[in-house]
């Protein structure tokens, strides 16, 4: 088909570099063609998952094998995070960087529960090793039980203003000021996921401005929902870490803005209907979203008064040009010469209404349905190819590759 760009921006393929697709083993939450199909019709040409599978990909081997299931069944480029095994922190020190060159550490438990760091130790050695071998650290920092992880009671106040123990739904304000004072001893780069509150936004603004190799992610669930809304939607909204009341929602929009955040991820998390309509108490926490992302972000850069031309800009560098350096993906996120043609067209004013019929994740459900949305995704071009276009669909074969890190050269060593 021709492309036929009048009246659109021409972004980036978009990056979201915090999707969780379910291969191997949750398949029947969600599969990779369907959730790489969902990330094609929200702009998306690549995507970074997460390793919180059955069985996790914790090693190399683990790695490898999810490559080979996904290989010829994925609509946009992927790269793996590697899981940090709290019993083998060691293992990153000599990462091959064509199998992974960021790890995921989970510092709170729910379902992910085999992942999950247990102790002090056992993350001091993560930092320590992953510093060694110049590997990325992707953390999930929540103070849900990181309190018993980290031995201390109730938070020793922290040098960067106010601390407030006693806030209902604390999100990880103690769990981000710990990451702080390992990224400070061990110059380890750690990314901060799906940052949930004020505060942590302020820590974290200021343990960049000193030089630490620190930087953090907000998703569209936090920028899009607050504590209310989470309560008249009933269980369906929750997620882990929660979100969190208007003041906090008011800062990570700052923290967009002011280019504070370096990514904008999806935590595309998807669960069935009947999984998430269980009492609270045994739903497991998460929402699909690499689908609504970038489309509800630019609806709430519009309600924010934001000009469409700022708000491009804001999009290209939050999943374009942020994720793409800290990620180390070559030709991917900027439009420049020598990138790869993978191109997301939007209508910028269109307004249309999202529906669960719209959903293209296998979970069939979203936070989203019955939104408003302004702007429109319409045409997704991925190596040169319309790969999909909001009137016609699908073309051609899945034409997503695995973007490996390059081989590690010699003076790489910090
Ligand atoms: C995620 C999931 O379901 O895999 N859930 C969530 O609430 N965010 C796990 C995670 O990102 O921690
Ligand atoms: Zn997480
Ligand atoms: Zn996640």
């Amino acid at each position: 088909p021709r492309l036929d760009a009048r009246g659109r921006y021409v972004l980036p393929g978009l990056i979201d570099s915090h999707v969780h697709f379910r291969t191997p083993g949750l398949e029947y939450k969600e599969t990779w063609e369907h959730g790489s199909r969902a990330a094609l019709a929200g702009g998306v040409t690549t995507v970074v998952d997460m390793p919180n599978t059955r069985p996790p990909s914790l090693d190399e081997a683990g790695i490898s094998a999810k490559a080979d299931r996904i290989a010829g069944r994925s609509w946009a480029d992927y790269r793996f995070h590697i899981g940090a095994d709290p019993d083998h922190p060691e293992l990153l020190a000599d990462l091959d960087p064509r199998i992974a060159t960021s790890a995921k550490v989970f510092m709170a438990g729910h379902h992910t529960a085999p992942v999950v760091f247990r102790d002090g130790e056992q993350l001091r050695r993560a930092f320590a090793a992953a510093a060694r071998g110049g590997v990325r650290l992707v953390l999930h920092a929540e103070d849900q039980h990181v309190f018993d992880l980290l031995d201390v009671s109730s938070g020793a106040p922290d040098s960067y203003g106010q601390y407030e123990p006693h806030r209902p739904r604390s999100g990880g304000i103690v769990a981000v000021a710990h990451v702080v004072r390992l990224v400070r001893e061990y110059g380890t780069k750690a990314h901060i996921l799906h940052v949930s509150s004020a505060e942590e936004a302020d820590l974290l603004t200021a343990a960049a401005a000193e030089g630490l190799p620190l930087t953090f992610e907000v998703t569209g669930h936090h920028l899009s929902f607050t504590h209310d809304d989470t309560t008249r939607r009933g269980p369906r909204t929750r997620l882990s870490p929660a979100i969190r009341d208007s003041r906090d929602q008011r800062r990570l929009w700052q923290a967009v803005l002011h280019g504070q955040a370096v990514t904008l991820g999806s935590d595309h998390a998807p669960h069935t209907v009947e999984e998430k309509n269980r009492p609270p108490a045994e739903a497991p926490p998460g929402l699909p979203g690499v689908q609504e992302l970038a489309t509800a972000v630019w609806t709430g850069l519009h309600t924010r008064g934001v000009e469409p031309d700022e708000a491009a800009l804001h999009l290209a560098r939050l999943m374009g040009d942020g994720p793409a350096r800290l990620f180390d993906l070559p030709g991917k996120g900027r439009l420049e010469p020598g990138a790869d043609a993978d191109l997301a067209l939007l209508d910028p004013s269109e307004r249309w209404q999202f529906s669960a019929r719209d959903v293209m994740s296998l979970c069939g459900w979203s936070a989203y349905e019955g939104w408003t949305f302004t702007g429109r995704f319409t045409t997704t071009v991925k190596a040169g190819h319309v790969s999909w276009d909001v009137r016609t669909g699908f073309a051609g074969r899945p034409q997503g590759h695995w973007l490996q890190g390059a081989a590690r050269s010699l003076e790489v060593a910090r």
